[in-house]
């Protein structure tokens, strides 16, 4: 009797170790919830494990997003991560702390001293960008309602270096996109062939501070300048949004004297990434009025179904509190002085990696000194053109490196981008170097392809 009992008990789940248990050998429900529970370590061992095949974040140099942050920010998010930020009423510190967020970049960004500050956290730029530009949409109604003028054929005018969220905006939101392609060897606005596709239709024109596809930055101030010309020359009341996702957080510490935000008349908005080089993980993002006036009434819900009545101006009604709260963080711990050694460090690494690259035989960086800590390079030379052989080759290193073509007409160009985040250190990138040489070696001498043996007799 004793004996059964005991085999009885070696076959009990709960005693194995997880690796030696029945599940260890099963095959699971994957695309249906299973009818039977599964003890907790097991799961977590089985998913844990399925997501060691993804790439590393650390050597993901493809990601503008924080792969990194301190113990005691980490231990914030952990003891927050239960709230829903929408819970105001239920979570009036939290929503004090988001508060708090949107007037301090509210005055990182210059808004007039006199302003009544207006802005939301988001999930992330593109969130904060289809809210910014539905607020100038409803703008323009009202304005052209208000004068008796039709107001069903709204269009914004952009550059082709804008994200694809902008597109996504224009097609959502029935707005015609009128894009001023980029050439061969410009990858901003032009600010004269925006100007030409400019008219009493328009909702906004967009600028960006660090493209997506190269880090550079857009000339904001000529548009500005061209924008007040309209105004005073046809009377058309344009605002410019401006999508600071990434260098929105970047330049106010390293080019503080660069006009970009609310010190130039005509930007009325701007939204930028916390979960950039805002330095929280993913996902928050932050939109910004110049003026509380920027934003139609209209668009804001009042709420009283949580306990009291509440303002809201998301796509998203619930959202998760502990990211505001990181990025709160962030800004008290770092202060501007903490920001500027970060974004100092990240720029120089992104120089020393420009500038070994543009004496370097076959590559190319599109910026010797980039000024964001983003590097977008190419091959030169009888390679020039097979960047994401390159990029494949060093993903068997385990870097994430991606390679791309340019949208028109600078499809011509195709370029691979490593984004310097705070976490990449010089060492990093020179150990890239070297593992982009040897890549480079693989193209110029590929394996040869030996003939099979004959079959042995
Ligand atoms: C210039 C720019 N705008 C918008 C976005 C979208 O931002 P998010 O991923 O925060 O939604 C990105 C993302 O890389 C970007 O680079």
């Amino acid at each position: 009797m004793l004996t059964r009992r005991r085999h009885r008990q070696t076959r009990d789940d709960s005693l194995s170790t997880t690796y030696g248990n029945r599940f260890f050998t099963k095959d699971l429900e994957t695309f249906r919830i299973g009818e039977e529970s599964l003890p907790p370590a097991s799961v977590y061992q089985i998913i844990h494990d399925e997501l060691e095949l993804d790439g590393n974040p650390s050597l993901n140099l493809a990601s503008f997003v924080t792969t990194w942050m301190e113990p005691e920010a980490e231990r914030l998010v952990r003891e927050n991560i239960r709230k829903n930020l929408v819970d105001q009423n239920e979570y009036p510190r939290t929503g004090e702390i988001q508060h708090r967020v949107v007037h301090m970049l509210a005055d990182l960004f210059h808004a007039p001293p006199e302003a009544d500050i207006a802005g939301t956290s988001t999930v992330g730029s593109s969130e904060a960008i289809l809210l910014g530009l539905l607020a100038h949409k409803k703008s323009w109604q009202i304005r052209r309602r208000s004068a008796g003028k039709p107001a069903d054929r709204p269009n914004l005018v952009v550059g082709g270096d804008v994200h694809v969220v902008w597109d996504k905006f224009a097609r959502y939101f029935d707005v015609e996109m009128r894009t001023v392609p980029l050439s061969p060897g410009r990858f901003t606005l032009s600010v004269d062939e925006a100007v030409r596709r400019i008219d009493e239709n328009t909702i906004a024109v967009g600028a960006v501070v660090g493209t997506t596809f190269t880090g550079q930055i857009d000339p904001v101030e000529e548009l500005n300048e061209a924008v007040e010309k309209l105004k005073r020359e046809k009377g058309w009341d344009i605002p410019i949004h401006i999508d600071g996702a990434s260098g929105g957080l970047i330049l106010p510490f390293l080019e503080p004297e660069r006009r970009w935000d609310f010190r130039l008349s005509r930007v009325r908005s701007i939204n930028v990434s916390g979960h950039k080089f805002g330095l929280v993980y993913p996902g928050v993002g932050w939109l910004v009025f110049r003026d509380r006036s920027d934003l139609p009434d209209d668009l804001v819900f009042r709420v009283d179904y949580l306990g009291a009545e509440e303002e809201t101006y998301t796509l998203n009604f619930s959202s998760n509190a502990a990211f505001v709260i990181a990025q709160y963080y962030n800004f008290l711990r770092l202060g501007k002085k903490g920001y500027r050694s970060v974004m100092e460090n990240a720029r120089a690494n992104a120089r020393h990696l420009a500038k070994k690259l543009s004496v370097h035989r076959m590559f190319e960086p599109v910026d010797e000194k980039p000024a964001l800590p983003i590097v977008a390079f190419r091959l030169r030379g009888p390679h020039a053109g097979r960047e994401s052989e390159i990029a494949s080759e060093l993903r068997k290193y385990g870097w994430i490196v991606p390679a791309y073509t340019l949208p028109p007409d600078a499809e011509n160009t195709t370029l691979l981008r490593v984004v310097v985040r705070e976490n990449v250190s010089r060492q990093m990138l020179d150990d890239l170097l070297e593992h982009l040489d040897r890549s480079l070696d693989v193209l110029e001498n590929p394996p040869v392809k030996r003939k099979p043996h004959p079959p042995l007799c």
